[in-house]
């Protein structure tokens, strides 16, 4: 089977920077919770998903050295689209100037990982270049007064180009879509509202969800933890990776991190913590990557890849 590998990376996240202690001035919050519980110290904020998420396109064609004219379809994950209709992905097709198929998925948190696998399978199915982006922009939905919620989120947004490996034994080697939708309740954004969230439950089942997914896409590749050179989690709250890491029996310091300074970015979460590991010049050629990721409905997904073209 053909597999697909990421030929370019690009990100772009909003440009107005928000600490814990800008939060801290109008919310009954303090930078130590915040950071103590989550691990976030400050997000980006601004920008719609066109603008960030045809920025980040353009540096991961540019990456990858792939014209847009070139791509045969473009996915975007997003969660909170600039319009119900079109599609953010027909917006960002116009301005790249592609002419391909293009649509936006839909699974929350997991849908940059979603996306990854269905490009996966186009390109196992023929096609030679998807790109895929996964862009939210949260501040939109935030309730900036509520202080359980608005210490989580930012915007930002995350593209890479997806072509056919050239060696065989790299790119894709296994993927899992899951959704539990007994807890879909867990998480919500009704329109004309706001985020709301039981954030204990979510926290729980998110640990549950990620170990059990990673477990299932190392175990259809016939590889264990210990083989895992870097986990690119969903980036939700800090202490949620560390307690999944602990229980899939990978080191803390595998674990890709960037809500730092990006907060929760939902379908942007999992490519901006790719560059970040990939700036530290944590991930190499041939090295086992994981992607996990999970968010409302309760959605999850994974992508094992041995890393290189
Ligand atoms: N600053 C200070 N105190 C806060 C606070 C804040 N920003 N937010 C809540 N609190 C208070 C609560 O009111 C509560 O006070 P009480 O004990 O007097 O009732 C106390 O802190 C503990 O609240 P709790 O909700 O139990 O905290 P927690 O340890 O579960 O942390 C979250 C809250 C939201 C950080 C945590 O549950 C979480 O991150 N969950 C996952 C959410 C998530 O990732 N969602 C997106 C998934 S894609």
């Amino acid at each position: 089977m053909t597999r697909a590998t990421i030929a370019g990376l690009g990100t772009a996240v909003g440009h107005r920077v928000v600490t814990n202690h800008d939060l801290a001035e109008s919310l009954d919050t303090s930078d130590e919770w915040i950071v103590e519980r989550t691990g976030i110290h400050e997000r980006r904020i601004g920008g719609s998903c066109l603008e960030l998420g045809a920025q980040a396109a353009r540096l991961a064609l540019n990456e990858a050295d792939v014209d847009a004219a070139d791509l045969d379809l473009i996915i975007c994950a997003t969660c909170t689209p600039d319009q119900v209709f079109p599609a953010v992905a027909n917006r960002v097709q116009q301005e790249l100037g592609a002419v391909c198929g293009a649509f936006d998925l839909n699974a929350a948190c997991s849908g940059f990982t979603y996306a990854v696998t269905l490009a996966q399978s186009q390109i196992a199915a023929g096609m030679e270049r998807v790109l895929v982006v996964g862009v939210d922009t949260l501040s939109r939905f935030t309730d900036w007064e509520d202080r359980t919620t608005a210490i989580l989120f930012g915007d930002g947004a995350g593209a890479v180009v997806m072509t056919a490996a050239q060696n065989e034994d790299r790119g894709v080697l296994s993927t899992f879509m899951g959704s539990e939708g007994r807890f879909a309740d867990l998480l919500v954004c009704d329109f004309g509202d706001y985020i709301r969230m039981d954030g204990k439950e979510v926290f729980r089942q998110a640990v549950r969800v990620m170990v059990a997914a990673s477990r299932r896409v190392l175990e259809d590749a016939g590889l264990e933890a210990s083989d895992v050179s870097v986990v690119i989690p969903h980036q939700a709250n800090l202490r949620i990776i560390e307690s999944a890491m602990k229980r899939l029996g990978v080191a803390q310091d595998r674990a890709a991190t960037v809500l730092e300074v990006t907060g929760n970015t939902s379908s942007a979460s999992i490519p901006l913590a790719m560059n970040a590991a990939r700036e530290k010049g944590a991930i190499s050629d041939d090295d086992i990557v994981l992607l996990v990721g999970f968010g409302a409905g309760m959605s999850v997904a994974a992508a094992l890849l041995r890393w290189g073209q």
